[in-house]
């Protein structure tokens, strides 16, 4: 039989490299899209080294509505997976504009090239961004969403509204989005991981900046906050995780097994750390010191928020199988490899 053949847009990036790997290793063929906006090419020949067989890839940019309908056309895609967007939630707010641009636009073409040749399964990208602070802990999918505090978090409600409609409206289009948590971490062989250009948003690629000697000081942003230590609380998962909870979101849309036209899912570990204890556990399981500042909280932040899993555990049968730990010792392992190179 031959194999199903799966479009991964963005799958050049963190989450969406990690996901390929997953994909390929369950038997899928792949055809990367990339606009290597904030991604290397070279991250085809990890996924190669990992796997034993390369992915297909083109570079495009997904703004343009003709050559994603050519390559739709030609592609027989059985599904696409969705991540290529913008994700820096600082520059969309001093550029919505752009944001709504890649990120809308973008999304727009590709279901219309799905509609018009056929191909009926979409699995999105989506963040626990569009529920802001929620008022009870932790989030179900049936806790409220709430406006964005910036334009990346808006593209993802809008992206998830783009998909439910069309879902709705479009005979045969069957759509899943995945609130994903905070993913960190890295693949066991170390190939490939985060690697953010300039200086990073996020806690987990700045905090190793830190424990390399790279960066200083790690601002922890905030202690006055109501959690155990003052400091703010996330649901951290592993990319690995994530990354098979497409492949089982993939399945079940390929095998009939999607109860509504348009569903979506929490995909967090369920535990909330706060970051000096994200701190802590990163120094005690690779055994070393990072240098941190408390600093005034961040614009645009929440207080603590985690996940509850168990819609995830019960409709696509996915938890989180790697520990914190995992999460710690394969960073790093991953950012040490970085500095080699
Ligand atoms: C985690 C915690 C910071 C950096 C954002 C997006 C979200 C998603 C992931 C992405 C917070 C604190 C951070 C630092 C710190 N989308 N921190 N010092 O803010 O939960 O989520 O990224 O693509 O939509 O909003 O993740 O890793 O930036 O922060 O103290 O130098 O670490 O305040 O409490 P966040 P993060």
């Amino acid at each position: 039989m031959s194999k199903k053949k799966i479009l991964v847009t963005g799958g050049l990036g963190y989450i969406g490299s990690h996901t390929v790997v997953e994909l390929m290793e369950a038997g899928y063929e792949v055809h990367i899209v990339d606009d290597l906006s904030n991604a290397e090419e070279n991250v085809l020949d990890r996924i190669e080294q990992i796997v034993g067989s390369r992915p297909m890839f083109t570079e495009l940019d997904l703004k343009n509505e003709q050559a994603v309908e050519a390559l739709i056309a030609e592609g027989s895609f059985d599904a696409v997976v969705h991540f290529a967007a913008s994700k820096s939630v600082g520059e969309s707010a001093e550029n919505p504009l752009l944001y709504y641009h890649n990120n809308l636009l973008g999304m727009v073409s590709l279901i219309a090239g799905m509609k018009k040749h056929g191909v009926s399964n979409i699995v999105f990208s989506s963040s626990c961004t569009v529920y802001g602070q929620p008022d009870v802990l932790p989030v179900t999918e049936q806790t409220p969403i709430k406006p964005a505090e910036s334009p990346y978090g808006n593209t993802k409600k809008v992206g998830e509204d783009i998909l439910r409609d069309s879902a709705r409206a479009y005979e045969g289009i069957q759509a899943i989005a995945l609130r994903y948590f905070n993913p960190i971490g890295a693949h066991s062989s170390s190939l490939i991981g985060e690697r953010p250009k300039g200086v990073p948003n996020n806690l987990m690629p700045y905090l190793m900046q830190v424990a390399t000697g790279e960066r200083e000081v790690l601002s922890v942003f905030g202690d006055d906050y109501d959690t155990p230590d003052g400091t703010a609380v996330r649901d951290y998962i592993h990319v690995v995780d994530l990354a098979k909870a497409h492949v089982i979101a993939v399945e079940r849309q390929l095998n009939g097994t999607q109860k509504e036209s348009y569903e979506f899912f929490n995909l967090g570990s369920g535990s909330g750390y706060s970051v000096l204890e994200i701190i802590q556990s990163f120094e005690k399981v690779n055994g070393v010191k990072v240098n941190y500042k408390i600093a005034d909280r961040r614009a645009g932040d929440i207080e603590k928020i985690y996940a509850d899993n168990s819609y995830a555990k019960s409709e696509l049968g996915w938890e989180a199988q790697l520990s914190l730990d995992d999460m710690m010792s394969s960073a790093w392992q991953w950012q040490q490899k970085l500095e080699q190179n």
